[in-house]
């Protein structure tokens, strides 16, 4: 048997795995939300950014293929140490709650599950952009701004603006931080980074990082449902008719917020 089959054959190998492989995700969070908080700088920066990532395929492809070995191992590693730790104890505790298991703790599994189902409507939703998920029955990807680049900006605000997918959103992104909020705290203690002095200082830390985690992800589904962003898909109306053959997609009625369409009147 080989080191690497050694390591994940052991049960701190595996924690080894979901430390390492949730570092990473947790950089990609932290990176991801960056990356998205240009929205509230306009559409040119947004777009700009898109724009330069999906030219520039050898920074996307390595990361694309590094974040997918990452969710696999991470996702693997879990059901893996859940199987093991149910064979070990066949009899579930009678009183687990009260063993100082918080309830973040017990349900990492679950909370891990639901954020993976959400990560593949938002990749159904923003990157494969599919006409019939986001409840407009358009392809996202043929929007395009004045530069004919792909116009993230009107995607974010048109995709929020459907106050179901925003409450989805929410839901889905509370959940990440809870997940995080736990899972960077077991990071440490997995890779034995953990003691009675560092111990309440990553403590705080992974409570801060998943609040504002929260704060940022949550800040773009809630300013696009009051009203951010409308005025550009009033512009991007105004634009489509001259620009009909370059921009067939920009649909005759966008809907703006507050109940009423691109054209300025009431629905
Ligand atoms: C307000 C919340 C969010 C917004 C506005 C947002 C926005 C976006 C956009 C616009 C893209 C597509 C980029 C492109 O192909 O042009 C994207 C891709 C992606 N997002 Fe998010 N995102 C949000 C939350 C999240 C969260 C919470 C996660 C992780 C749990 C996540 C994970 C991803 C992944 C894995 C991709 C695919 C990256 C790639 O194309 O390689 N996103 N997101």
């Amino acid at each position: 048997m080989n080191l690497l089959q050694r390591v994940w054959r052991s049960s701190l190998g595996k924690k080894y795995v979901m430390a390492l492989t949730g570092a990473a995700l947790f950089l990609f969070v932290v990176g991801h939300m960056v990356g998205n908080l240009q929205v509230f700088l306009g559409p040119e920066a947004i777009n700009r950014y898109g724009h330069f990532l999906k030219t520039t395929p050898e920074i996307l492809w390595p990361a694309r293929i590094g974040l997918l070995t990452c969710v696999g191992l991470h996702i693997v590693a879990a059901i893996a140490l859940v199987g093991q730790n149910r064979a070990a104890r066949p009899v579930a505790y009678a009183k687990l709650g009260a063993q100082g298991a918080t309830a973040a703790s017990r349900t990492m599994i679950w909370s891990g599950l639901i954020i993976l189902t959400f990560v593949i409507y938002h990749l159904l939703h923003y990157t494969l952009t599919l006409a019939s998920v986001n409840g407009y029955g358009l392809d996202f990807s043929t929007l395009r701004d004045a530069e004919g680049r792909h116009d993230i900006f009107a995607m974010i605000v048109m995709g929020f603006q459907k106050w179901p997918v925003s409450v989805f959103y929410l839901i889905a992104v509370s959940l990440l931080c809870t997940h995080l909020g736990h899972g960077v705290g077991s990071m440490f203690q997995s890779l034995g980074l953990k003691n009675h002095v560092w111990g309440p200082r990553i403590g705080g830390f992974a409570r801060a990082a998943s609040v504002i985690l929260f704060l940022g992800y949550a800040s773009i589904p809630i300013a696009v449902l009051s009203g951010f962003g409308g005025g550009h898909l009033a512009e991007m109306r105004t634009r489509a008719p001259q620009r009909a053959s370059e921009n067939p997609a920009v649909p005759a009625r966008i809907e703006l917020s507050h109940g009423t369409n691109a054209a300025g009147k009431g629905k």
